[in-house]
């Protein structure tokens, strides 16, 4: 397995060019199912769960072809196509390795009456439960049946009918199958609290450039007219957020001032709140946002929670930056119930954390020691990466698959402002 080894101590400085975003493109890329015409995505990352996912979309009938990427983008451009579908069964071998495998259950019963998709399972940060998911598509008139680790999903008649859901909590998977399932549903749907993150701003979009008839885009209410067939389209896939903040968190913590090319201020208010609620400076740039820091971090208190609040996808990167910082800064994780599992590897290299039930209390030190360290998931693989930027000697994070899911070219972009980090291939 490979291994990532940073020398600690290089304050970051220049342009990082951020990529697609993983989920908007894991939930953009199931759209092609919704289609017998091509569905061209531009700007899509080259990582490793997007790989997977055109794998999925294979197994089930639909191509997807490579093309290239354009000069003004990052990620590369893919069409996928589905004439007709060969399958509509999802397999546990697929859906244990990749959970957003899930959102293939919308589209195919959208497109074909019908869905069989392996039950995903836990993971590191959660047991990750879909009875949301499913209890949204029922309210559109689906059958479902759970069998020997699989979701049996039907449309009786072989279309859904339409209906309303509210989501006792918002869910940002459930949202996206249960919009894909609606688009092609005989009546209305109308989902309430439903989920506003960017990336579901991104899908409703996308399916509009399709023929979707979507309102409410970006609100916590939407509302689906139905309609008989979706034409294909060409979408191109919005910055990676989440990607955007986690190398924010690494100029501040490194003292750096860099400028994240292609991210939108606007689609991470409650990350740069926090950035200069720390004392970072933030501004606007032509092309992006700029991320500049002296002296060390000011504590902060953050609560995850749904968009537009402070992401959970954020807390593990801004813990490792807050463990430099003056003070004492508060972490409350409200959406996640394991989502502290950095904690044990930060604190081998000397972070000040103690975690009780669902809040952190983390202490500025004056400085880390490098060490080995383990990944467990992806964000907690990124907040260790942060840690070691900023960490005496050497660091070095082992089970790096973890970071490939999410991060494309990491250590390319990390060096290209200064960074001592390298790969370690175990061959
Ligand atoms: C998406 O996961 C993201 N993944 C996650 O990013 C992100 O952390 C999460 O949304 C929250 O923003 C992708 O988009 C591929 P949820 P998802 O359904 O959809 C509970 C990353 O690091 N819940 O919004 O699985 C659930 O247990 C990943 O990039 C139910 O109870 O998250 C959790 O407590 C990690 N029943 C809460 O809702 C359900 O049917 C939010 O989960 C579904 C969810």
């Amino acid at each position: 397995m490979d291994q990532i080894v940073i020398r600690g101590g290089q304050r970051l400085k220049g342009r990082i060019p951020i990529s697609g975003a993983k989920n908007a493109a894991l939930t953009l890329l199931p759209c092609a199912l919704l289609t017998d015409e091509p569905l061209t995505l531009r700007n899509l990352p080259r990582l490793a769960d997007v790989d997977g996912f055109g794998h999925l979309l294979n197994q089930l009938g639909c191509s997807t072809t490579i093309e290239g990427s354009r000069p003004e983008d990052f990620g590369r451009v893919m069409t996928a196509r589905a004439t007709t579908l060969t399958s509509t069964v999802a397999p546990y071998d697929i859906v244990r390795k990749m959970r957003a495998s899930i959102l293939v259950l919308g589209p195919l019963l959208a497109r074909a009456g019908e869905a069989t998709v392996s039950l995903p399972g836990g993971c590191a940060i959660g047991n990750r439960p879909i009875d949301l998911h499913l209890k949204a598509l029922e309210a559109f008139g689906a059958e479902i049946e759970l069998a020997s680790g699989y979701v049996k999903a039907v449309a009786p008649g072989g279309r859904l009918a339409g209906g309303k859901f509210t989501f006792p909590v918002v869910s940002v998977g459930a949202t996206e199958n249960a919009v894909m399932a609606a688009v092609l549903a005989k009546g209305t749907c109308v989902l309430e609290n439903a989920a506003r993150e960017p990336e579901i701003v991104d899908l409703c979009n996308c399916l509009v450039a399709m023929g979707a008839h979507i309102e409410g885009i970006g609100t916590e209410t939407l509302t689906i007219e139905g309609v008989d067939r979706l034409h294909g389209a060409t979408y191109r896939v919005m910055a990676d957020r989440i990607e955007a903040g986690s190398y924010a968190c690494a100029a501040v913590i490194t003292q750096g001032d860099v400028e994240l090319v292609g991210a939108k201020a606007s689609e991470m208010e409650a990350t740069l709140a926090a950035l200069r609620e720390a004392g970072a400076t933030i501004e606007d740039t032509k092309g992006g946002i700029r991320v500049a820091m002296s002296g060390r971090a000011q504590p902060v208190t953050l609560s995850t929670a749904p968009y537009p609040g402070f992401a959970t996808d954020m807390q593990a990167q801004f813990m490792a930056m807050a463990t430099l910082g003056t003070g004492a800064s508060l972490f409350t994780e409200t959406i996640f119930e394991n989502r502290y599992m950095h904690v044990p590897e930060l604190a081998r290299m000397g972070c000040d954390i103690q975690v009780k039930g669902r809040t952190a209390v983390v202490r500025g030190v004056d400085h880390l020691i490098g060490a080995p360290v383990m990944a467990t998931d992806l964000r907690a693989s990124m907040s260790l990466i942060i840690a070691g930027l900023a960490a005496q000697g050497q660091t070095e994070v082992n089970r790096v698959y973890h970071l490939d899911r999410g991060y494309e070219r990491l250590e390319e972009k990390l060096q290209a402002v200064g960074a001592d980090i390298e790969r370690i291939s175990a061959g």
